[in-house]
């Protein structure tokens, strides 16, 4: 059981909002925040080379509290500024010949799907996506039939940026690893939420943020690279953190998942992004799960109850993660009317996940996403904002049709 008043207390944003836009960014507890500010103002007033030296250890430390969240080992963590980053020295990375083809889902991320599009540009790649089962999850057995040896990789999203839906990461594992072909899900939105083991998983590479489910700081993300991964695939660039310049013409890179990072960090961030891991470890993944998927069901029944409101979420097992369009009402404007309630949700355009939101016929979404430790009367209030807005009696910017 988590303790719900405490981690509220811990975050002092709770007391300024109702902050349902934890797929955005998660409110972080204050001792992440007083973190960063700390080591900023020190680095300040010392030098941050010099105190970089000094918090040696602490910077280090960060590496472990990631590898614990994923159940990684800490020489295959690359700590990078961002998911997206971290899943392009991946990408990147892989030597795609002409005549390779990818394996991705419908509900693949824009930013990845664009490296797919702009791979078949360049060397000739084949990209196809697998198609949705009955319930909008990556199908397993097409995915199994669409396997062969020119497979060079299986990239998928996790959970998807458009709703709550879950797919199934391990399955697709086992299916990548009965033909050796490179698998990296893009794990952005369920680190944090989800219990996430990459050794289960069976993945080359996961990518993820820190600022999302994790509540780390912004500018955070890491890469997870198993030790196949870091042997046979090279970072499409390499710098003087990265490998070695041995001789005048030589170099080793690094024999560790470091080999995709760069030198330059800010380690307030880094620390922070420490401190979140440690403190999503010490609140228990599993709790966050069963809290989360409690809450967001919550959520789902109440939205589902409202004339006009239609729930988007796919999927059997639903995350944190609630989508719904309001009939006569666009996205943007119910944002809006909630923000002016001090609700925070986020939306999300199709051209966030075109293939997905296209195929659905949705042009926009207004996304709720919950964490541990929103309260059930939060989410009743956005309930009630909704019903209000929804019934008319509430005056809000109409906009176009969602
Ligand atoms: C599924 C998915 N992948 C990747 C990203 C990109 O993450 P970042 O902004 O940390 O690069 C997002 C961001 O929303 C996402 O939803």
């Amino acid at each position: 059981m988590i303790d719900v008043l405490a981690a509220r207390l811990d975050t002092p944003g709770c007391l300024e909002v109702n902050h349902l836009n934890n797929a955005g960014t998660a409110l972080p507890p204050k001792a992440v925040s007083e973190a960063v500010l700390a080591f900023t103002s020190q680095e300040a007033l010392l030098g941050g080379y010099e105190l970089a030296e000094r918090a040696a250890e602490e910077i280090e430390s960060t590496y472990d509290a990631v590898a614990a969240l994923v159940n990684a080992g800490r020489r295959q963590i690359a700590l990078v500024e961002n998911a997206t980053r971290a899943w392009d020295m991946a990408f990147y990375g892989i030597p795609f010949e002409k005549g390779d083809r990818i394996l991705t889902c419908r509900s693949e991320y824009a930013s990845n799907y664009l490296a797919y599009l702009q791979a078949s540009r360049r060397y000739g790649v084949g990209v196809d996506v697998i198609p949705d089962n009955e319930y909008g999850e990556l199908d397993l057995v097409a995915a199994a039939n669409m396997l062969d040896r020119r497979v060079k990789l299986i990239a998928i999203t996790h959970v998807p940026t458009s709703g709550g839906l879950v797919n199934p990461a391990r399955e697709v594992g086992e299916l990548a690893r009965s033909t050796g072909c490179y698998y990296l899900p893009d794990a952005c939105q369920s680190v944090g939420q989800i219990p996430i083991d990459v050794a289960a998983i069976g993945c080359d590479f996961l990518s993820s943020t820190g600022r999302k489910f994790v509540r780390g700081p912004r500018g955070t993300g890491f890469l997870y690279a198993s030790d196949r991964a870091i042997v046979e695939v090279e970072p499409p660039f390499i710098d003087g953190h990265a490998a070695t310049w041995t001789s005048a013409d030589s170099f080793v890179i690094r024999d560790d998942a470091r080999r995709y990072e760069n030198w330059e960090f800010n380690h307030a961030t880094r620390i922070g992004l420490g401190v979140a891991a440690r403190y999503a470890m010490r609140i228990g993944i599993p709790s966050i799960w069963a809290r989360v998927r409690m809450l967001a069901k919550r959520l789902r029944s109440a939205l589902a109850a409202i004339d006009g409101v239609r729930l988007c979420d796919q999927g059997r097992i639903q995350c944190g993660i609630v989508t719904f369009v309001c009939a006569g009402r666009a996205a943007p404007a119910v944002k809006a009317f909630l923000q002016g309630r001090k609700i925070n949700c986020g939306v999300i355009d199709a051209s966030w996940t075109r293939i997905d939101m296209d195929g659905r016929g949705i042009p926009e979404i207004v996304r709720a996403s919950v964490h541990y430790y929103n309260t059930e009367g939060e989410i009743d209030t956005l309930a009630e904002a909704l019903a209000e807005l929804m019934s008319g009696s509430a005056s809000a910017p109409r906009g176009l049709p969602a």
